[in-house]
């Protein structure tokens, strides 16, 4: 007689998810490693049989966040012990790389630690620890593409914007960063694994794809011929695939920014106006000191370059203020370079000194008051240029991807083409569509507008009777 199929029975699972895209990406095809175990999500961490944390280590901030959130974790688990029912606690991540056993002595609630690089490994560390495994620590890094051991994303729709990760790791050893230890050195994943996973989330209703690395324009994928592929390369393969309608890719370095890449911005119209680029400070002696490999000048002829091809660009980039030596003449180059640049986004950090980076052995460390001062002074400054750039949008006729509900009833929210949030009334049938909007306000951190008057979106048609 045929044996029926051993079905396992139904788990919940709760991922939280800490830092960058790249981690949501993460925390997504995890969920996807462990359905055939028979893990489930859910929202709620009290009615997860398995809770990971997909950690971020990038500031000290962001890595004590873990700890405060498993002595939530360590309550919720007691209450359920009470009632009788298990709970596995797993920490994944780049906190996890980067303090593997450690976590474990310092929070004995977690079972599992799993570094970016083991996800491969997850089901069978969570087989273990539930037959009883302690101790279950893989922060290994393989020699062949985690990814290529993770099964391919399950069927069912998708976000009409979604992320895939072509590259991670870093070897470029900025001196405050500890990405090239947690992440470990660069990797591109192979065009033809991405064009197919590109392929099947587009059958799936994405109509937006942004490719995610570390430092995704140094992206150099090899093919089945042995040729290798620039990140402008796999954009242009990208943009063949009819469903999409909107590439984008982030984080670039301002040393990968290649003339091609740059006139990609002109050439393809699937490219959306939107460009990363991180410049952490806007003096050259500290841009040394960093290790970042490039000066002042050479980021500013970029930006020249490629506001050429394409001059309405929605620029962004990641500043840190108050790293060691850094002196108030070195700060005020930093407000001048973003007075200049005029960015339309931006993120600013204080200096957080990491464990084993070689910045943080430096006795020149800036006082916290003088990081918090510079902090407030950069960021007002940056805030005035992202309303100026929303403001100039006012009047405009925009395509705007929808992606879910506006704050107010009756309202959905999508992204312009330079990523700039957008609020209009409308039907929920826009939900995953592009349609065109007139944007009428800028507020503090979005759009508002009104979808083009002559768009017709169809009123259920009645059936003839
Ligand atoms: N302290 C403060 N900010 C940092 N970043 C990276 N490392 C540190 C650190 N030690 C910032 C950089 C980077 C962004 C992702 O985080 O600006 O581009
Ligand atoms: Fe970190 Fe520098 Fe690499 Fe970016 S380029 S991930 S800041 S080491």
């Amino acid at each position: 007689m045929a044996q029926a199929p051993h079905k396992p029975s139904p788990k919940k699972l709760h991922i939280k998810t800490f830092g960058c895209q790249m981690n949501a990406y993460d925390s997504e095809r995890m969920a996807e490693a462990l359905q055939p175990a028979g893990y489930s999500l859910t929202d709620d961490a009290e009615d997860a049989d398995l809770v990971i944390l997909n950690t971020c280590h990038i500031r000290e901030k962001a890595a004590e966040k873990v700890y405060s959130e498993l002595g939530r974790v360590r309550l919720a688990k007691a209450r359920r012990h009470h009632e009788g029912r298990d709970t596995l606690v797993a920490v994944a991540g780049c906190v996890a790389q980067a303090e593997g056993r450690e976590i474990i002595a310092r929070a004995p609630v977690v079972d599992i630690v799993v570094g970016p690089q083991s996800y491969h490994r997850l089901a069978d560390l969570v087989a273990e620890a539930a037959r009883g495994g302690k101790d279950l620590v893989e922060t290994e890094f393989p020699a062949k593409d985690k990814f290529a051991h993770l099964p391919e994303r399950p069927k069912g729709k998708v976000q009409a914007s979604a992320f895939v990760t072509v590259q991670e790791g870093c070897d470029k050893f900025c001196t405050f960063c500890v990405v090239p230890y947690t992440r470990g050195a660069e990797f591109s994943r192979a065009p033809s694994e991405i064009v197919a996973e590109v392929e099947r989330l587009a059958l799936r209703g994405a109509h937006e794809i942004t490719l995610l690395g570390q430092n995704v324009n140094a992206y150099h994928g090899m093919d089945e011929d042995g040729l290798n592929w620039s990140l402008a390369k796999l954009l242009r393969r990208l943009a063949e695939i009819p469903e999409i309608d909107r590439l984008r890719y982030t984080t670039s370095h301002p040393r990968d920014m290649d003339d091609g890449l740059i006139a990609l911005f002109a050439e393809e119209a699937k490219l959306m106006p939107y460009l990363h680029l991180p410049f952490q400070a806007g003096s050259d002696r500290i841009l040394a000191a960093m290790n970042r490999k490039h000066t002042i000048a050479e980021y500013e002829e970029l930006i020249g370059k490629v506001r050429q091809a394409r001059p309405d660009i929605a620029l962004s980039t990641d500043i840190i203020v108050g790293f060691p030596g850094e002196t108030d003449a070195d700060f005020e180059e930093t407000l001048a370079l973003a007075a200049r640049t005029r960015f339309a986004q931006a993120f600013s950090f204080k200096y957080s000194a990491r464990p084993g980076t070689p910045a943080a052995k430096l006795d020149n460390q800036v006082p916290e008051a003088a990081k918090r001062e510079r902090l407030a002074a950069l960021q007002s400054l940056l805030d005035q240029a992202r309303h100026a750039f929303d403001r100039a949008t006012i009047g405009r006729r925009l395509d705007v991807l929808f992606e879910g509900k506006g704050r107010k009833p009756g309202q959905v929210a999508g992204r312009s083409p330079y990523l700039q949030a957008v609020h209009v009334e409308g039907p929920q049938e826009l939900i995953g569509e592009i349609a065109e909007v007139d944007i009428l306000a800028a507020g503090p951190n979005s759009l508002t507008g009104v979808i083009k008057s002559e768009f017709a979106w169809r009123e259920p048609v009645q059936a003839a009777v």
